[in-house]
């Protein structure tokens, strides 16, 4: 057991530095991971807060029909009646805070309808597409379909 020991001098360096080590690491541990983290998970708590406080950006559909019952009655009947609004006109919660110190562009006609019906064969078969070059030359979607009704029947 002695003769084993007879180094130890060696054995308690090394613990102590590893000591100093771990020492060190709890510190800047400490220092560097933001208050309330892994209270409730792997998330900092303080989070959910900051991100509830962040301003809203979509109105939401209801709120657009009330303003505007015309382009709801215009939708009637319409494959497109289900598509919120927001999806074409994009996020207008500024707009619907204050509808004339805000008012929208309309969406360019040219590029929004590609967004949706490009032909793509990676689309399911029964949703519909087209290919812009054979469907329609330069013209915009809108020289023939209603936006918010596009059905030609
Ligand atoms: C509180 C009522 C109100 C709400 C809510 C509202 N709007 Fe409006 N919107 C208006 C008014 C009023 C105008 C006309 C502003 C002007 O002409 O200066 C307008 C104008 C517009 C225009 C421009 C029309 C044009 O002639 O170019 C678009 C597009 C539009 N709204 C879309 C929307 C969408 C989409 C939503 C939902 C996110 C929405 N609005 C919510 C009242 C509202
Ligand atoms: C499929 C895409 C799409 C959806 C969904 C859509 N719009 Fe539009 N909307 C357009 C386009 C494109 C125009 C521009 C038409 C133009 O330039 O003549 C437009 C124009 C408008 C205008 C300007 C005035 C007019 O009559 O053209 C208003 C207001 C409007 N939309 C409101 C709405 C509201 C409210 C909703 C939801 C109830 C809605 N839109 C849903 C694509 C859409
Ligand atoms: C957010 C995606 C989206 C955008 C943007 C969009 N559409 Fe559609 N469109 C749809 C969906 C979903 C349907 C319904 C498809 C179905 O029922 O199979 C549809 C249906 C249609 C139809 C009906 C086809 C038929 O005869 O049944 C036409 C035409 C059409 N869209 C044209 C347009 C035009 C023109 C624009 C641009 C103003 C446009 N779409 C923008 C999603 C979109
Ligand atoms: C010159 C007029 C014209 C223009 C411009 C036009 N279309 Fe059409 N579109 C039609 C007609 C007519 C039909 C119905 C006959 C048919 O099915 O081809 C139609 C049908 C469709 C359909 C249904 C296709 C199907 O398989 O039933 C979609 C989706 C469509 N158009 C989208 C668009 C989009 C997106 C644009 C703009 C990129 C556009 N159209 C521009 C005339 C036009």
């Amino acid at each position: 057991m002695r003769s084993f020991l007879k180094d130890e001098k060696h054995l308690v360096r090394m613990a102590a530095i590893f000591l100093v080590g771990l020492l060190l690491f709890l510190i800047v541990r400490a220092f560097f991971i933001p208050k309330g983290f892994y209270e409730y998970g792997h998330f900092r708590t303080g989070a959910l807060a900051d991100n509830a406080a962040r301003p809203m950006g979509f109105a939401g559909r209801e709120a657009c029909e009330s303003c505007h019952p015309d382009i709801v009655d215009e939708r009637k009947g319409s494959r497109h009646a289900a598509i919120a609004c927001e999806a074409c006109h994009g996020a207008l919660a500024k707009h619907a805070d204050d509808p004339v110190g805000l008012k929208p562009t309309r969406p360019d006609a040219k590029k929004i309808c590609l967004v949706c019906h490009r032909q793509d064969v990676a689309k399911p078969k029964t949703f519909k597409q087209v290919n812009p070059q054979e469907h329609m030359g330069s013209e915009p979607c809108n020289a023939c379909h209603k936006p918010h009704h596009p059905e030609m029947a």
